[in-house]
């Protein structure tokens, strides 16, 4: 018999089948509340300490006092995927104002409620590597804070179903001005003249973890870099990729049906991907 997975809630271990929320918990009522997504290769983290004071930046712009230190949770994340030991696994960390009867204003301090959770880390398939992703465009309907992680995502929700629907991988924001934002769940970057641009940081990203590796590797390989507002219609764009922890930089070689380039995974998404899988192996190597 395979073991049941083991999900954290607030004050300690359950099986997943078993593991609930009160109806009154805010993050249920409200959506009160802010998570982070962590890929964790072999046992070892990826990024761990970033994404934590992420967490702990998403609860302070909504005044959420994190339940724990950030060392309390990292041992919590560690001790959750001792109990779901999947070979690549990803790690969800949700924290939600707590429980008080409905109301849009709380005036007592609440206890926050804290859940953790492991599942194995999706995987790309060959087909999606050596085709690479598809994507639409849409007018972004998300609200002005998309720095915060929060778990409010029935924008995204409704961009994914769009997607599906239309039988593409992602939807990718636009601001008014028909720039590229970012996806759903992910950041977009697109190569322009051979320079590697993407969206700068602002209310209307995710300043994402795997964005700065992203970039990162660019600077180790001396690909120019340019954040900066940018349009899939400028002259010069040859390439798109996007990233996250769920797919560290992917290239997308479609989106509205049209061919970005010549509509085959280009040189510097390849490259750039190369490197993040080497690093990923790295880490994997370190823990084995
Ligand atoms: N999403 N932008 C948005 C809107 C996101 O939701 C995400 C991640 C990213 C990429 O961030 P990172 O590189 O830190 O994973 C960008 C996670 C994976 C999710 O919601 O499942």
């Amino acid at each position: 018999m395979t073991k049941p997975l083991m999900a954290y809630v607030n004050n300690g271990f359950v099986p997943l089948d078993e593991a609930y929320v009160h109806i009154e918990d805010r993050g249920f009522q409200f959506a009160d509340g802010v998570y982070e997504v962590v890929a964790c290769f072999g046992g070892a983290y990826l990024d761990l300490e970033p994404h934590l004071q992420r967490l702990q930046r998403s609860c302070e712009a909504i005044a959420i006092d994190l339940p724990k230190s950030l060392d309390e949770l990292q041992a919590l994340v560690q001790q959750a995927y001792a109990k779901n030991p999947f070979d690549d696994a990803m790690v969800y960390i949700q924290v939600t104002r707590g429980v008080a009867p409905r109301s849009h204003i709380v005036k007592q301090k609440l206890a926050p409620t804290l859940v953790i959770t492991v599942r194995e880390l999706p995987k790309p398939s060959d087909e999606k590597l050596q085709a690479g992703a598809t994507g639409i465009t849409l007018p972004d309907i998300r609200w002005k804070h998309c720095e915060i992680k929060s778990i409010a995502l029935l924008a995204s929700v409704m961009g994914k179903q769009e997607a599906v629907k239309q039988g593409v991988d992602e939807t990718f924001w636009l601001d008014t001005q028909n720039h590229v934002l970012e996806g759903c769940a992910t950041n977009i970057f697109a190569v322009i003249d051979g320079k590697l641009v993407t969206h700068p940081l602002d209310h209307q990203v995710l300043g994402g973890i795997t964005r700065d590796m992203v970039l990162a590797a660019a600077k180790s390989v001396n690909i120019e870099i340019q954040e900066r507002e940018w349009s899939l219609d400028e002259v010069g764009v040859t390439e798109c990729m996007m990233s996250s922890t769920t797919n560290a930089v992917l290239p997308v070689c479609y989106i509205n049906q049209q061919p970005i380039g010549n509509g085959k995974p280009g040189a510097v998404s390849q490259k750039l991907r190369n490197i993040l899988l080497q690093q990923l192996e790295d880490l994997r190597q370190s823990c084995a």
